[in-house]
């Protein structure tokens, strides 16, 4: 796997969206490149980059302004105005830091940019640079927003199932939230469909997932571009119990107890008997649905660790801390990698994040999907339905997940004999992730592929 080359002088610079399912991937993968033999700096927005752990890293950092140096996105009056004044103050910040770097001797050769950020691809072509797009969710999202983008899908959909080449049947809630719930989070939507308004000039275009787990659709989309997979972007301490550098910093705009107190309290649980419970960086559930979501939890009878995070706790049931004091432990933050690879843990209760959904995926963990919102719907429909490796939760005539709903998915998973299957099911995407990126495997060829035409044109 990741393994010191020498050293090419071959200098990459990667720019996330500044959010955290965003930069976790694109750091990481910056990390593979590093472990490729070239220089890579991540540049975020100031604000973001004072959330970073000052520990040195093999990847360097460095800044753009993204107009909210003193507040970042909560400084701004909407995402409209947030994502107008990032590409406004970006693209200007951008082009300082391309100079700064040429300037200094150590130029950059290509930008590898979130397809969030179509506007970093025009400043990489006015500076004669390489790019390539990032898209951070699964190939089958972005087919369907491609297909949206192309008027494909005609929107809103009127007939269901949606048949699209490379997919399955989707039914409306399989779609990304963005569809099936029509004229929601519009700056958002607009944001998904704008990565494929220039993705044609774009050089390379990378996908963080594997080939094995969207082969038909990986296929069918890289007849429109020149597609490569690249993930799992997961470290490979957590893929082949290797110990990395740990001087390597991570990334976290949450703040946390100690990790290791969480860790410890997993230790001492036997194999397989906990119930991890995250919704990610952005989710925000109803009062009413996290007291169902309590109930359920606590009804199951099983040990569960629950990420609730500052915004978040005021809507937990009175004195339910107390109460299950002893089956549950909460955190406002986890170290979740850590966590996923526990052996204590016997399912995740997720809100299908692309991350965290990968995440599982290649550490063994069957789940329970609770998706909220934006792409998390169909990575649901495809823990499912295609990979089988997890339950998606039914939702009332109320909006609502109940307590009984959530107590019978988390016994099926833990107990039942579909579980059962959902767990050599788990073990076997393991073994496939772990594959991908392993010497040989399709993911590194690819980014081995990537480095070498950069090495070779620089
Ligand atoms: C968002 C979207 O919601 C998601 O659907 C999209 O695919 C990426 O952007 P987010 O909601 O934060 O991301 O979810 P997810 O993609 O799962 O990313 C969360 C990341 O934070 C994961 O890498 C996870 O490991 C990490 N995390 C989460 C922690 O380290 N600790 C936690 O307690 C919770």
């Amino acid at each position: 796997m990741e393994k010191e080359k020498k050293s090419y002088g071959v200098h990459i610079l990667v720019l996330p969206y500044p959010s955290q399912g965003h930069i976790n991937p694109m750091l990481q993968f910056s990390r593979r490149l590093v472990s490729k033999g070239v220089k890579a700096t991540l540049a975020t927005p100031i604000f973001i980059s004072k959330t970073f752990k000052p520990q040195a890293g093999s990847v360097q950092l460095d800044t753009i302004s993204d107009g909210f140096d003193e507040g970042g996105f909560m400084q701004a009056e909407s995402i409209h105005e947030y994502l107008t004044q990032l590409e406004a103050a970006g693209s200007r910040t951008l082009a300082q830091l391309i100079q700064k770097h040429r300037d200094l001797g150590h130029p950059f050769d290509c930008i590898v940019y979130d397809a969030f950020l179509p506007w970093v691809l025009d400043v990489a072509k006015q500076f004669g640079l390489v790019g390539a797009a990032f898209f951070t969710q699964t190939c089958a999202v972005n087919y369907i927003y491609y297909h949206a983008y192309h008027g494909l899908l005609p929107l809103p959909v009127k007939s269901t199932p949606v048949s699209i080449p490379g997919l399955p049947l989707l039914e409306l809630r399989d779609m990304p939230s963005f569809i099936y719930v029509a004229g929601s989070y519009p700056a958002y939507f607009q944001l998904v469909l704008n990565q494929f308004c220039n993705v044609h000039k774009a050089d390379w275009v990378l996908v963080n997932t594997f080939y094995k787990l969207e082969e038909e659709v990986v296929d069918a989309m890289a007849k429109l571009s020149p597609l490569i997979t690249i993930g799992p972007t997961i470290p490979s301490k957590y893929l082949d119990n290797r110990l990395e550098n740990e001087a390597e910093y991570g990334f976290d705009l949450f703040s946390s107890e100690p990790s290791a107190h969480t860790i410890n309290w997993l230790d001492n649980k036997p194999t397989r008997s906990v119930i991890y419970v995250s919704f990610g960086s952005m989710a925000c559930l109803s009062e009413a649905q996290m007291e169902e979501l309590a109930w359920g939890l606590k009804g199951s009878g099983h040990y569960f660790l629950w990420v609730v995070r500052d915004s978040e706790e005021a809507k937990l049931p009175k004195h339910f801390i107390h109460e299950t004091s002893g089956k549950g432990w909460f955190v406002k933050w986890s170290p979740q990698l850590e966590v996923l690879a526990n052996e204590a843990v016997g399912c995740f209760f997720t809100h299908c994040g692309w991350n965290s959904t990968v995440e599982a995926l290649s550490l063994g963990v069957p789940m329970v999907g609770m998706p909220q919102w934006t792409d998390q719907t169909t990575d649901a429909k495809f823990v499912e339905d295609v990979w089988k490796v997890g339950i998606r939760v039914r939702v009332d005539e109320n909006g609502i997940v109940g307590r009984k709903e959530v107590e019978d998915c988390i016994r099926e998973v833990m107990e039942g004999e579909r579980g059962k299957a959902m767990k050599e099911n788990a073990k076997k995407w393991r073994k496939s992730a772990v594959e991908a990126v392993s010497e040989g495997g399709t993911s590194d060829k690819n980014i081995d592929e990537f480095v070498a035409k950069l090495i070779i044109s620089s």
